[in-house]
């Protein structure tokens, strides 16, 4: 895990209208040659200073076609940085605001752990091949493992798409019975096996904290998916109590949930899918209706702010907040951008060459399998 130091005082000192007015000079300083992207559960302050905006698998699209820009600056979580460092070419440098802004489920694959378990994988099983599919929330280090085991990574977006591809084991003629290992997100990849017509029995648990992960060679072999034991803390703190709270108001909430919760909190939705889904079901529904969701809480502010005709709340009475996400503000923005004006290329991301070029693999099949339009997890 990465740490960020304290900003100097003179930092703290600033007031937000003078962080504000700070971003928008630099900005306009450095034109073109900066482009600055932010995932959609940035809070609001600074995602009014992105250029570009979306989910995970819009912004490795966007990052992918950067050309002009000299500097991209990330407001998003560490393995996003990573992403759109290994999906540009040399010329551009990637900029984190805040390194401490990481990911929980990503540091619950951590690359030893992942080469050990293939190892016992691959020596439990009778033949059956396995492709291993990587949730982008990994590590660039887990990505290149993925990349060179013919596997991929996956989006909430695209994960459908890709489980299927690697069932095939990445060739349409391929007779479909390749077995899967799902890492680190076991909720997403529940969820995406169940939804293509897999039952529950066909999916063991990987607890990278016991020996052989907690399984036998016998499990391995009955299994078709080896679900890594990692979740999303924000998206674990959704359940089915709230959904069955929300049934008993007299308002006609229709629930929608990202496919990081739980499989019985998704079942008991009335709608599954990634951040971008959820964004569009939203903005498309009639005025008047009502909208329960479950995912981080400053999406969900966010859509509630742009859809004022609808009736949108959170789905949890909590505040679901990723608190790492919440880690860039106006003040390291402000600060990151500053240093990149006096020269100095502070929090760069980068991935080196050999790591790059496999994870790179994994990204662009990934890349490759992008739905026209948002598909429904469910
Ligand atoms: P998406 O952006 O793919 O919806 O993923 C949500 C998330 O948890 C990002 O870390
Ligand atoms: Fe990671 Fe969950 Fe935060 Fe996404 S919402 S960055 S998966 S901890």
């Amino acid at each position: 895990m990465l740490y960020q130091l304290p900003l100097a005082d003179r930092y703290q000192q600033l007031s937000d209208d003078e962080l504000r007015a700070g971003i928008r000079r630099l900005k306009e300083q450095f034109g073109k040659r900066l482009v600055i992207l932010g995932h959609h559960y940035q809070q609001q302050d600074v995602i009014e200073f992105a250029d570009l905006r979306g989910d995970s698998l819009k912004l490795s699209q966007l990052a992918a076609e950067q050309k002009d820009a000299e500097f991209i600056v990330f407001c998003g979580v560490h393995f996003m940085a990573e992403s759109a460092d290994i999906l540009t070419d040399n010329r551009r440098r990637v900029i984190l605001p805040d390194l401490s802004a990481g990911c929980s489920m990503a540091d619950m694959a951590d690359i030893d752990d992942v080469e050990d378990a293939w190892q016992f994988l691959e020596g439990a099983e009778d033949g059956t091949p396995i492709t291993p599919i990587t949730y982008v929330n990994s590590s660039a280090a887990v990505k290149a493992f993925v990349g060179r085991h013919d596997g991929a990574c996956c989006t909430s977006s695209n994960a459908k798409l890709v489980v299927e591809w690697a069932l095939h084991g990445g060739t349409p003629n391929g007779d479909g019975g390749h077995k899967i290992l799902f890492a680190p997100d076991q909720h997403l990849g529940r969820n995406t096996a169940y939804a293509l017509g897999f039952p529950l029995g066909s999916m063991i648990i990987y607890d990278p904290a016991q020996r052989n992960g907690g399984l036998t060679a016998e499990q391995v072999r009955a299994a078709r998916f080896i679900l890594w034991k990692g979740h999303c803390s924000v998206h674990g703190l959704f359940t089915k109590a709230q959904i069955d709270a929300v049934r008993k108001l007299d308002e006609p909430y229709n629930v929608i949930v990202h496919p990081e919760c739980a499989w019985e909190v998704c079942q008991a939705a009335d709608l599954v899918g990634s951040t971008e889904y959820i964004i569009q079901a939203v903005n498309k529904a009639p005025a008047g209706s009502y909208w329960a969701i479950g995912t981080e809480h400053n999406l969900v502010k966010r859509v509630a702010l742009e859809n004022p005709d609808k009736h949108v709340r959170s789905l949890a009475g909590i505040h679901c907040l990723c608190t790492t996400m919440y880690r860039i503000d106006l003040r390291h923005l402000y600060w990151c951008l500053e240093r990149l004006a006096a020269g100095e290329i502070a929090n760069q991301v980068s991935v080196d060459t050999e790591t790059r070029h496999w994870s790179k693999v994994a990204l662009d099949r990934m890349l490759a399998l992008r739905p026209t339009q948002p598909i429904s997890a469910k």
